[in-house]
């Protein structure tokens, strides 16, 4: 069996930022109980049953949405529902915005058992969270980084975007900077993506010109680089601990998600199936269930290189095999493609993008779709 993972979706915030595409919604908008919610997760939990049997999970992760709007408490029982499938290993993260939490809140949190922090800093400048519509300014973003560290928060996660409307290079060096000063373990660095369907798609800001974009993602991978936090997939940088969970996705191992809009996968039987969650709380909150399907075997290539080639490290000829339960012969030829292209590199045992390859993932990727 492969490694499990749990996600638990929590779809509200204080308000949507118009930016964001993530299944996540005003919570003032619906009339739900955090309390309905967290028994509407314990039936989702339950309807997986007989795929998550008595595994362990190696991560759990509270993603949103907003999770610190849910109470330590409700958390803790969410925790105490799973408890057998937890470990002294198990990464237990929550994602928070720096406007909801306090040195209590987050030393409830770290004592229900959260032991990994995901802080959505965005930026700590003021001119720029306000134009992302954030809730909270660069002082507060600060002092939740350092209340984390306070309530011993040492797995830390800062996410920092950059390419901001009329943001320049100096800027968005000076946002990696704090973080790195403020003693994180591990960063997220998102270029800003506008999104079609959010408040930013509708009325398009203007961005920083091509030279400018290019210019911070040189800057930022040097910088980083210098302060010790090494580049291991697309956005993530880590100086201490790489994120379990995210890894347990990129190797396309299985997991569990449960909550509004929460995706599941599971290699069983020689087969990968998925299953995706009703994404409106409402409809999820009263019970509305999704059918857990098989992928058609033609879409599992696509599928895995988009998830695997995103960590960097090499990839064994093996792994293929052994967690789509299909032949390395079916993907074989489009890989050496990619090495005529100059994008990958491969011996007998395993293949890894090259430095251009990792420039130019799409492209790899491609290669996988007809
Ligand atoms: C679910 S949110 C994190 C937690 C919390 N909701 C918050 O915003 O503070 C995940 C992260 O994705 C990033 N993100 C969201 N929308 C994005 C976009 N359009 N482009 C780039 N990064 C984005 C942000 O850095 C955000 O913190
Ligand atoms: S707080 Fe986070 S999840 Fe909520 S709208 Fe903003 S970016 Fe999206």
């Amino acid at each position: 069996m492969l490694p499990l993972s749990l996600y638990v979706h929590y779809p509200f915030c204080m308000r949507k930022c118009p930016y964001c595409d993530f299944n996540s919604y005003k919570k003032d908008s619906f009339d739900i109980k955090d309390e309905n919610y967290l028994n509407a997760l314990l039936r989702d939990f339950d309807s997986l049953k007989d795929l998550v049997l008595d595994r362990p999970f190696v991560s759990i992760y509270f993603g949103g949405g907003t999770p610190s709007l849910f109470s330590p408490s409700l958390m803790g029982k969410l925790l105490d529902y799973v408890s057998s499938h937890i470990s002294s290993d198990t990464e237990i993260s929550m994602e928070a915005n720096p406007g909801t939490v306090s040195l209590k809140s987050l030393c409830e949190y770290r004592s229900v058992g959260i032991n990994r922090l995901s802080l959505g800093v965005q930026s700590f400048n003021d001119n720029h969270l306000k134009r992302l519509g954030r809730i909270h300014n660069a002082k507060d973003a600060k002092e939740a980084c350092e209340n984390a560290l306070k309530a011993h928060f040492d797995n830390l996660n800062i996410d920092i975007m950059h390419g901001l409307p009329m943001q320049s290079s100096d800027e968005a060096l000076s946002d990696l900077k704090i973080a790195c000063d403020i003693g994180c373990s591990h960063l997220s660095w998102y270029e800003l993506t506008i999104e079609e369907d959010t408040a930013f798609g509708e009325h398009p800001p203007k961005l920083p010109n091509e030279d400018v974009l290019a210019d911070i993602e040189s800057l930022g991978f040097e910088f980083l680089k210098d302060r010790g936090f090494n580049r291991y997939e697309v956005s993530g940088f880590y100086k201490g601990k790489k994120c379990l969970h995210n890894l347990n996705y990129w190797y396309f191992y299985d997991y569990a998600g449960i909550g509004a809009g929460a995706h599941s996968k599971f290699f069983n039987e020689g087969k990968t199936l998925r299953r995706a969650n009703v994404a409106d709380p409402k409809d999820f909150t009263c019970g509305i269930k999704s059918e857990i399907f098989s992928v058609d075997k033609e879409d599992i290539p696509f599928e895995f290189m988009l998830n695997r080639l995103r960590v960097f490290n090499k990839i064994s000829k093996k792994e293929f095999q052994n967690t789509t339960g299909l032949n390395f012969s079916v993907v074989e030829k489009r890989l050496l493609k990619a090495v005529n292209m100059g994008l990958l590199k491969m011996d007998d045992e395993s293949y890894v993008l090259t430095s251009l390859g990792k420039t130019m993932l799409n492209d790899v990727l491609e290669l996988f779709l007809d």
